[in-house]
């Protein structure tokens, strides 16, 4: 039997009745702050996810889902070529080139060939040797040695690429030059995250034309961990991100209360009440350099009894140590400075700010300034909300501002601010309050067809449903001991019978499964009456 793979599953009915509900609560609560949707590959360039998340991250480092898309340059060369010249075949291959020739019955002396050089990555001396090499090789090949000048063509991604040494050399070998299309290899990756694919969005489609952008996303993201409840490999995000040039507000810390505020209140909303907002500020690049130096003169004389993780991080990214889960690296850790101790003016000023309207509004929150939180692009504000009943995943989502990322991926200078809700783990916290089956919609009705009926139940079911009931449709085949079972299993309110004496008089037999009650309704009256109107 083949599985769904570790760290995967299916997520079936009833619970997908509760990821609607949340998915419908969370569009609903997004709409009233003015967010709209923004939708983005499921899989980027893995250099996107290398620069804006950070090589020395957990998820950059050990935990993304990448490969090579495509062929490697000298292959997608060949291929192109050989799809322009059918009629060529491989002929022989070594290392770095590739000589081809024409059938022998497509040019019968003709002693053509093709090489391959990928001129970018090769300077034009190996470029030149290599073309020595192919003309030398061709010349002990050559069936017919009286056949005359070698002809050979000599394929470039393009003649812009072609240096000078090259061309003159192959002009004084009588290599003909021929540029060829290719789609190049790359290095993708299914997203682990969806903010640093928003950014490159931002600066792809020049969002800041719009002034500021509040969007929201809803969908899968992918990190290889170790899988446990509420972690898995293939998990769901429900985030948004504010960003825009400073210029329209993207900077203020109004943005950040109002992002906190309306997570505080989508949770609410949800019915999620026992949650702890935990509150910290990362600083900006100028606090966080002083920090990491601090962190490092701090580690120098303990880091050898740290985890090998951590001794890696001591020298390359400091504030990474933050991020260990050893517990023995633990108590260490407790001793290390703490960011609030090396916030600049601004950072400080921008922070009380944010406290100060959270207060004002009534969201609560604890202040955490071990919280660093485990992407490299946080700057200034910094947060989690966590919830007790999830144990040790514990953590329901997490965001904060990340002021230079758009610079990071190459973009104008666009602060901003998001968050990211594990969805997976916020239906989990649901499921211990509301089981699925309160929020899924039952059939209104279950149509009974007797023998010979199928259509006209078919064309009473299709009148129903217009009126925005949930019908299950029968089967004529049914005797109607089995309909009734069928429409108790499916959960209906009523059962209605369609016979052919039913038909005729263009009145149905309607029977309330709960109360046994049983009454005859007018074809034109029955959506009111299975929907509980009373008659006009
Ligand atoms: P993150 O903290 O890496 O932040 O992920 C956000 C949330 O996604 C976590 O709090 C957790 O609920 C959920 N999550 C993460 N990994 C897993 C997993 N393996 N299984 C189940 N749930 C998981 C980000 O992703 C940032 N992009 C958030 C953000 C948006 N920051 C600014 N804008």
């Amino acid at each position: 039997m083949i599985k769904a793979v570790r760290g995967t599953r299916d997520l079936l009915p009833p619970e997908t009745a509760l990821w609607n509900f949340v998915e419908e609560k969370v569009r609903e609560v997004f709409r009233a702050y003015n967010f709209q949707e923004i939708r983005t590959p499921i899989f980027e360039s893995t250099e996107l996810f290398a620069r804006g998340v950070g090589e020395e991250t957990d998820i950059v480092s050990k935990e993304m889902y990448s490969w090579h898309d495509g062929e490697s340059i000298v292959a997608g060369l060949i291929k192109g070529w050989l799809q322009a010249n059918p009629t060529a075949t491989a002929y022989r291959q070594s290392t770095g080139l590739m000589i081809m020739r024409y059938e022998p019955d497509f040019v019968a002396q003709l002693n053509d060939g093709l090489v391959v050089l990928d001129v970018k990555s090769r300077p034009s001396k190996a470029a030149v040797d290599s073309l020595h090499e192919y003309t030398q090789f061709l010349r002990e090949h050559t069936t017919d040695r009286n056949a005359g000048p070698i002809r050979s063509i000599l394929v470039f991604p393009s003649r812009a690429n072609v240096p000078s040494s090259v061309q003159e050399e192959s002009e004084r070998l009588g290599v003909k030059l021929e540029p060829v299309e290719y789609e190049p290899s790359q290095s993708l990756t299914l997203r682990p995250e969806n903010t640093a694919g928003t950014v490159r969005a931002y600066i792809e489609h020049k969002l800041w034309d719009r002034g500021l952008n509040k969007l929201y996303y809803i969908g899968p993201q992918f990190r290889r961990e170790r899988p446990q409840k509420g972690r898995y490999r293939q998990f769901y995000q429900i985030g948004a991100e504010v960003i825009g040039p400073a210029s329209a507000g993207s900077e203020s810390p109004a943005r950040d209360a109002e992002v906190l505020e309306m997570l505080a209140t989508l949770l609410d909303r949800l019915g999620i009440s026992d949650w702890t907002l935990e509150l910290n500020s990362v600083g900006c690049p100028n606090d966080r350099a002083k920090f990491n130096e601090a962190l490092r003169n701090a580690l120098e004389p303990v880091k050898d009894k740290m985890c090998a993780d951590c001794q890696r991080r001591a020298v390359t990214n400091p504030l990474r140590v933050f991020d260990c889960k050893v517990p023995e690296d633990q108590p260490i850790i407790e001793t290390l400075p703490r960011i609030s101790q090396f916030l600049d003016e601004g950072c400080r000023a921008h922070f009380e700010a944010v406290k100060a309207i959270l207060t004002k509004v009534g969201v609560p929150f604890t202040l955490n300034d071990r919280l660093v939180r485990g992407l490299d692009y946080y700057t200034r504000t910094a947060f989690e909300f966590t919830h007790g009943a999830l144990g040790a995943q514990n953590a329901i989502l997490g965001g904060g501002r990340y002021d230079g990322l758009s610079e990071a991926l190459g973009g104008p200078p666009a602060p901003g601010i998001g968050f990211a809700i594990g969805e997976d783990r916020l239906v989990l916290s649901l499921q211990q309050k509301a089981p699925a089956e309160s929020v899924v919609r039952k059939p209104d009705a279950y149509i009974a067809p007797m023998a010979a009926m199928n259509g006209e139940a078919a064309r009473l079911a299709r009148e129903l449903r217009r009126h925005d009931l949930v019908i299950e449709l029968g089967d004529e085949s049914f005797r109607l001991k089995k309909s009734f079972e069928a429409a108790t299993k499916a959960g209906a309110k009523y059962i209605l019978i369609v016979g052919e004496n039913e038909v005729k008089a263009d009145a149905f037999a309607l029977k309330d499964l709960a109360t046994g009650e049983q009454v005859s309704v007018a074809r034109a009256d029955l959506a009111a009456k299975i929907r509980g109107e009373r008659k006009p």
